[in-house]
């Protein structure tokens, strides 16, 4: 049965459940919320002017194809515009009072709630000298940043992308094939290497260089000098690199200010939250990429930051608001397109071994990753039925199959 929701006012709102952002886990959570038997009043406020969308396909399809931003949106708009429920736009709160239990937002409107949701998700990593508004520097993020870089590269001639993580390898895949010159410069001594094993690595290194993309491993810029109309990255050792334009994708950064401004413990990793969602302050909880949750399937807290964890813990986080239920332990993964490259990730790509089947270099492969003998994780490039039997044993906490066993190991 839902709890029951005491009901303030203040002013003429109607207090209810507030949700900051408007990103996928804050949708994912009001569904699951309503779901859940709630009825109240909802309202969402996005510091985004759009309607809540989708944010894989901006690194891919948004980036190709003019006007297929108008086939992101996350959900019909009609949920969001009910006589329960609000969708404020292109709004940011810019403080909690967690005693009145109230939001200020940054046009003075105060909204009163009974439980609180942050879904503030992530921004990205700023590299020092290279602010987000400068001619020719790029991030991205948002759909605002996917259409600049769009329009941006139809002119362009070079590229420098900065950081070979998932947004630089895809934004390289598609500049390239727009006859850009493109260089990948990424700090780490390969490719993708917070997310990827390394045979996955290396056949994204082998793969972009062999479409023309130059791949500069282990190389992270000393300064950039942006005074002219050209872009000079330079190197402690004296190289440098002059280019049209300049994307950044070294990462993102939860984005937890304002819980921290109230109070609420943080840690360097995100709002800290128990395996229902809930902040250190009573009626105040975080969900997707900004919370620092613990999952009980590996009793610890950990930060995922991928589409199927936003979506997994907005659900989560939102039924539990109304009545909790099993501490979440949902298991993610990820996924990237890249040239003819579908690669899919599922569970942990660590472990003591790492047992390949199918061939690296016909690009049709997966990666069974395995710990003290149980698999943890798949990585499937092109293999869509190691992935689905990968997942099963990633799920079961199994050992590999005595048929995989005897192909893989033969
Ligand atoms: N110079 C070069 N490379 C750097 C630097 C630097 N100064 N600092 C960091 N890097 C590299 C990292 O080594 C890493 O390989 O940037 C890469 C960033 O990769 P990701 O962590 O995958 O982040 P990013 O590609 O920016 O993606 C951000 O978007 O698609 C989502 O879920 C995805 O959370 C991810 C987010």
């Amino acid at each position: 049965m839902a709890d029951s929701l005491e009901i303030l006012t203040v002013g003429a709102q109607e207090a209810g459940i507030v949700i900051v952002g408007s990103g996928l886990a804050a949708v994912c959570a009001l569904e699951a919320m309503r779901e859940a038997g709630y009825v109240g009043q909802v309202t969402m406020i996005g510091e985004e002017r759009q309607m809540p969308y989708d944010r894989p396909p901006l690194s891919k399809q948004v980036l190709k194809e003019p006007g297929a931003e108008a086939r992101i949106d996350l959900r019909d708009a009609a949920i969001f515009d009910t006589p329960a429920t609000r969708l404020r736009r292109g709004r940011c709160v810019a403080e909690i009072d967690a005693r009145q239990r109230r939001v200020v937002l940054d046009d003075g409107a105060v909204v009163g709630y009974t439980k609180l949701l942050l879904a503030t998700g992530s921004r990205p990593r700023v590299l020092p000298g290279l602010p987000p508004a400068g001619a020719g520097v790029f991030y991205l993020r948002t759909l605002d940043d996917a259409v600049a870089l769009r329009g941006a590269l139809k002119s362009a001639t070079s590229l420098a992308v900065v950081g070979g993580g998932v947004i630089g390898l895809e934004v390289a895949a598609t500049a390239v094939a727009l006859g850009v010159e493109t260089t990948v410069i990424e700090a780490s001594p390969r490719l993708m290497s917070r997310a990827a094993c390394p045979q996955l690595s290396e056949v994204l290194e082998e793969e972009h260089r062999s479409r023309g993309v130059r791949v500069l491993c282990g190389a992270t810029p000393s300064a950039f000098d942006f005074s002219g109309n050209r872009h000079t990255i330079l190197w402690s050792d004296g190289r440098t690199l002059e280019v049209d334009m300049v994307l950044v994708g070294v990462g993102v950064t939860p984005e937890f200010d304002l819980a921290e401004r109230c109070g609420i413990k943080c840690a360097p990793e995100g709002i800290v939250v128990d395996g229902f969602g809930a902040t250190s302050i009573p009626g105040v909880y975080a969900a997707g990429e900004v919370a620092f949750h613990y999952n009980g399937r590996v009793a610890c807290h950990q930060r995922q930051e991928n589409w199927h964890h936003a979506a997994a813990h907005g659900r989560h986080v939102g039924a539990s608001m109304i009545e909790p239920g099993a501490v979440y332990q949902e298991i993610c993964g990820y996924w990237s397109d890249q040239y003819d490259l579908n690669i899919q990730v599922f569970g942990a790509v660590t472990g003591d071994e790492h047992v390949v089947r199918g061939d690296l270099s016909a690009r049709r492969f997966a990666v069974f990753h395995l710990a003290a003998g149980v698999v943890v994780g798949i990585t499937a490039v092109n293999s869509p039925s190691d992935l689905r039997r990968g997942k099963k044993l990633v799920r079961e906490g199994s050992s590999l199959e005595p048929e995989i066993e005897s192909i893989v190991r033969a």
